[in-house]
């Protein structure tokens, strides 16, 4: 399964900590099996302060940034590739907006709508552009994250 077709296309999937101690992880490997994904890797990381702040940084100048790293350091995440054609947007679509609050009224099958709870706290991550797949794959699978991060592997 680590091989892949010329059409098929990858993306960063992550159940953030509200997602686990939630219990959300079977249902949304259900949707993901489902709606045709196949999930290449999969593990489950304990990201630290340092590494979350890599993660998110192109957040780190936004007043929502130091509540951020506490929240995504505050629990286990679970991280996936996953892969088919045109699997950025598809993962995006099923994920809904990024504030959950305002997912539940727009996009109430969305995942977000269903395990989210804020514009925070919004259960799961999606990558949103291809360089972003290339970037977040590689910080949690790839030769890089060993170099650049200090997160546990759990
Ligand atoms: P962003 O990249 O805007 O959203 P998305 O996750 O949909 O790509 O923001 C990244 C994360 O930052 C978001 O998932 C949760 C957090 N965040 C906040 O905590 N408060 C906010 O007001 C926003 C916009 C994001
Ligand atoms: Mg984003």
């Amino acid at each position: 399964a680590l091989s892949s077709t010329g059409t098929e296309e990858r993306t960063l999937a992550m159940i953030k900590p509200d997602g686990l101690s939630g219990n959300y992880t079977d249902q949304i490997k259900i949707i993901i099996l489902e709606s045709g994904f196949n999930i290449v890797s999969e593990k489950m990381f304990q990201l630290d302060a340092e590494s979350a702040a890599i993660f998110y940084a192109e957040h780190s100048g936004r007043s929502f940034f130091p509540s951020l790293i506490k929240y995504m350091t505050s629990g286990p995440v679970y991280t996936m590739i996953l892969e088919k054609s045109d699997a950025i947007s598809h993962w995006r679509a099923l994920i809904g907006p990024t504030d959950a609050r305002k997912a539940k009224v727009t996009h109430p099958n969305s995942m977000r709508a269903i395990c989210g709870s804020d514009s925070q706290r919004n259960c799961v991550h999606g990558s949103d552009s291809p360089q972003s797949a290339a970037r977040e794959i590689s910080f949690f699978f790839g030769e890089l994250s060993t170099g650049i991060s200090t997160h546990d592997e759990l």
